[in-house]
C-alpha cells in the first residue's frame, strides 16, 4: 500500500539486461537524449538506481551517479526521477526518493543534490516536500531546451565522515 490507496507498486535494479526499459521511459519523460556516459553512470550507481513498477509495467525510475568531493565525502547526484503521467500522484516518485534517501543516510552519504528547469514548479514543490532547499540559480545550463535556466536543489544528510 502506498500513500493509503491498495496498488502493487514494486522496485527493481537496473543491469544490462533491463536498461531498454529505462531507456524507453526517458524518451517518453525527458526532452533530452541520453548519452552512453548517463547510462555507464547508471549502471556503476548499484542499488542507487531503480526502476519502479505497477503490477507487471515499467512506469517510473530514479537514476544517480555517485560522487566523491574532495574532502572525501560522497555526495549523491540525482540525474533523472520520472514517473509517466497516468500513474502519477500514486506516490510511486515518493517510493523512488525515499528509496535513495533511506540508501544515502545508511551509506553515510553527505549530500543528495540534481538541477530542476526553473520553471518545474511541480518538481521544486516536490522535492521540497522531502526537505531540500534551493541552494543555486544556474543561468543558461540547458543548451536545447527553454527556459535555459536551473536550480540547483541540495538536501543535506546527517553529518558524513569524510576520508581525510
Ligand atoms: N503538483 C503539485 N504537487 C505535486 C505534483 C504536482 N504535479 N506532483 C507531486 N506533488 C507533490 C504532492 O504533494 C504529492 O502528494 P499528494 O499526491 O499526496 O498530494 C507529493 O508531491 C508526492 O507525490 P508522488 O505521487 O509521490 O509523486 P509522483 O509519483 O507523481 O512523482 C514527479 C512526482 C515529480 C517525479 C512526477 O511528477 C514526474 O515524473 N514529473 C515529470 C518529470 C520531472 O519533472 N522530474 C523531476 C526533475 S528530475
Amino acid at each position: 500500500m502506498i500513500s493509503g490507496r491498495m496498488v502493487s507498486v514494486s522496485l527493481d535494479g537496473v543491469q544490462d539486461e533491463n536498461l531498454s526499459q529505462l531507456k524507453k521511459l526517458n524518451s517518453i519523460l525527458f526532452p533530452v537524449r541520453y548519452n552512453n556516459k548517463y547510462y555507464a553512470d547508471v549502471l556503476a550507481s548499484g542499488d542507487f538506481t531503480k526502476l519502479a513498477y505497477y503490477d507487471d509495467t515499467c512506469v517510473g525510475s530514479i537514476t544517480c551517479r555517485l560522487e566523491k568531493r574532495e574532502d572525501g565525502v560522497v555526495r549523491v547526484y540525482i540525474m533523472t526521477l520520472g514517473v509517466l503521467a497516468p500513474y502519477c500522484r500514486l506516490g510511486i516518485g515518493t517510493l523512488l526518493l525515499n528509496h535513495v534517501l533511506d540508501l544515502s543516510s545508511k551509506e553515510n552519504v553527505g549530500e543528495v543534490y540534481l538541477h530542476v528547469q526553473t520553471n518545474n514548479k511541480d518538481a521544486v514543490n516536490f522535492y521540497k516536500k522531502f526537505g531540500f532547499e534551493i541552494t543555486e540559480t544556474i543561468r543558461n545550463y540547458y543548451v536545447r531546451i527553454t527556459p535555459p535556466d536551473c536550480y540547483v536543489v541540495t538536501k543535506y544528510i546527517g553529518q558524513p565522515q569524510s576520508e581525510k
